[in-house]
This record gives structure tokens, sequence and C-alpha cells, in this order.
């Protein structure tokens, strides 16, 4: 079967303010895969309430990280944008699912026990997290999901979901492969550390021009190389060879740091300027539409999917 014949789902939960790192590392992927082909891109916000209890968060997350998406290009054509709670199917079939696994099964989560090792309570729902995840891939006859290498047991998980049912019920669903994205390798922030929110060293993905300067201003340099190494690291995304060529290779710039980032903080201003002004003109209730009319159309094939799953496991009268 031909690519273009495939189901292709995947999903994201919603987090906090967006930086570079998330942009080469998650969105991009996302966007350049609805470029090309079509499927299904859920919020997974019934998984961010495993570890998120205040409502205003989780609002406030779901609302601007489906602006990042959508400032950032995401094509409405190709993808079906929706959120997992719109569908109530996911958490019904996720309950069946959770009768069919074993307990010793889901305590093999790498996710599980490294987010308890982390200090995250150890709630049901962060144990049966899987089994949530599985549906939402099942549930749409899925044969391809893209996802990062994190996600790649959660897959392997759908896939055992998929054939416990179908031993116990009958052929129902497909089994589904996981498309590990060719990683952009980790994008370093401004200590040189990965990029993240949890490190205070990120470059905002939407900031202001004085925002972006404050960031390249206080990135790390170490005098001792050829060139800033931190620096280079992230103007590498946004030029291609002979671009920064003239940068790190012209005779008048090298060695002079603060040039180099004047020209980094142009480089990423030019980059983020048409994102930063999409962004600006996309409202909550835009939002709220493009979500109402995904949810929709992801409702109407859940629905004809659980109708069937519900007469095999003996429910329907
Ligand atoms: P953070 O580390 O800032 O909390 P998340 O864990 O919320 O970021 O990551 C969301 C997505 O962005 C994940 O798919 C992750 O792989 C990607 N990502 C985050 N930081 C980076 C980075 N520094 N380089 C590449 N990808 C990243
Ligand atoms: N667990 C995924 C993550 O943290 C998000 C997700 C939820 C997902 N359901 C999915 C991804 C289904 C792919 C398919 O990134």
């Amino acid at each position: 079967m031909a690519e273009a014949n495939k189901r292709i789902f995947t999903g994201l939960q919603a987090s906090g303010q967006m930086h570079i790192g998330n942009y080469f590392g998650a969105i991009k992927p996302n966007v350049d895969l609805f470029t090309e082909s079509e499927g299904l891109f859920m919020v997974a916000d019934y998984h961010a309430l495993t570890s998120l209890k205040d409502p205003g968060s989780l609002r406030t997350n779901i609302i601007e990280n489906v602006k990042d998406y959508l400032a950032a290009g995401l094509n409405l054509d190709n993808a079906i944008l929706f959120k997992q709670s719109d569908v109530s199917e996911h958490t019904e079939l996720a309950w069946i699912f959770d009768c069919l696994v074993t307990v010793p099964f889901l305590m093999q989560g790498h996710a599980y026990k490294d987010k308890v090792a982390k200090g995250l309570e150890p709630n049901a729902g962060l144990f049966t997290y899987p089994m949530l995840m599985a549906a939402d891939i099942l549930l749409y006859d899925t044969d391809i999901v893209p996802v990062g290498e994190d996600q790649r047991q959660h897959v392997e998980y759908a896939r055992e979901a998929a054939a416990k049912f179908n031993l116990a019920f009958g052929q129902t669903f497909k089994e589904p492969t996981e498309v590990i994205s060719k990683a952009v390798g980790v994008v370093p922030g401004t200590d040189g550390k990965k990029m993240s929110k949890s490190y205070g060293n990120t470059i905002p993905l939407f900031g202001t021009k004085d925002e972006i300067t404050k960031a390249v201003m206080s990135i790390v340099t170490d005098s001792s190389g050829e060139r800033p190494e931190n620096v280079y690291a992230i103007h590498k995304l946004l030029l291609d060879q002979s671009g920064l060529d003239k940068i790190y290779s012209n005779p008048a710039v090298k060695g002079k740091y603060k040039l180099i980032k004047e020209a980094l903080i142009e480089d990423l201003d030019a980059f983020i300027a048409p994102m930063r002004d999409r962004r600006a003109n996309i409202s909550d209730d835009d939002v709220k539409e493009v979500l109402r009319k995904g949810g929709e159309k992801a409702k109407a094939l859940a629905a004809a999917k659980m109708a069937e799953v519900r007469q095999k496991v003996g429910v329907t009268l």
C-alpha cells in the first residue's frame, strides 16, 4: 500500500511556553508531516491531567499550544486537529484495554518508572497512561504513528493492546507501527546544556526582538576554541553552510563574539518574526473553532469504531 493510503495519527501533550528547542525537536517535524500527508493530530489533554491539576493552566496550555502550531504553519487541509477530551470514545476504549492488560505488564512502562523516579505522584492515570494512548491510536485504524524516541514503547503497548483485544473478541484493530522522527539532535540552551524550560536557558519561539536579544546575549561563550560553539549550534539551525561561512569564516568577524551574536539576533528575528506576526492574529475563538470542527470529524470516525467494539465485548444488547 502506498504511504498516501496509510492512516497517520500523532499527538502532543500540551505544555508551557514553547522555545526553539521545542520547535526544531517537535513542532517542525509535525508541521512538515502534515504538509506532506493527511492524518489526525490530537492534543492529549486527558493525558496532561495525569500531572497537571490546575484548570487555568490546562486551559491556557491547550489554547496556546494550538496557536503555536497554527502559527508555525500546521496545514489544516491535511490534519484533523482535535482534542482528546472532545471524543469520549478515547477514555471509554481505554477502560476496555485496562481490563485486558495486566498490572505487571504496565509496570514495565519506562515512562511511568521515569516519572515516578522524578517525584511525580504515582496516580492510577499515570500508570494506565499507555492504554489511553493505545485507545487514541487504535480507534482510527491507524497504520503509522510518528513520534519521538521516548514514545516508542507506548506504540508497542498499543500493538499489544490491539493483539490482546483481537485474540479475545475477534479481529477488530489494526496493529500500528511507530515511525521515529529523525532526530535534529538536542538543541542547546544559552548555557550549552539541553534547552529546556526547566533549566531556564531557553530562547522563546515567539519572543520579541528584545527577548531574543536578551537570550542571545546571555549565551555562554568559551574563548578557547575557533568559534563560540553554543552560538554556532543555534545558528546552524537557521543558515546553510555558505550562510554560516559568511559569518564564521569572515576575517572581519571571526573571533568577535559580539558581532557574531548580533548576527544571530538578526537571523533569529528574521526567522521568528513571520510566525510571531501570524500568531498575534490568531484569537482564542479561532482556536476553539478549529478544535470544534476537528472534534466533529474525529468523533464520527471514533463513534463508528466504538459501536463495533461495544458489540464485540457484549454490552450492546
Ligand atoms: P522541556 O524540556 O522544555 O520541558 P518538553 O519536554 O515539553 O520540553 O518537550 C516537548 C517536545 O519538544 C518533545 O518532543 C521534546 O523532544 C522536544 N524538545 C524539547 N527540548 C528540546 C531540545 N532542547 N532539543 C530538541 N528537542 C527538544
Ligand atoms: N504521549 C505522547 C507524548 O507525551 C502524546 C500522545 C498521546 C500521543 N496520545 C498519542 C502521541 C497518540 C502519538 C499517538 O508526546
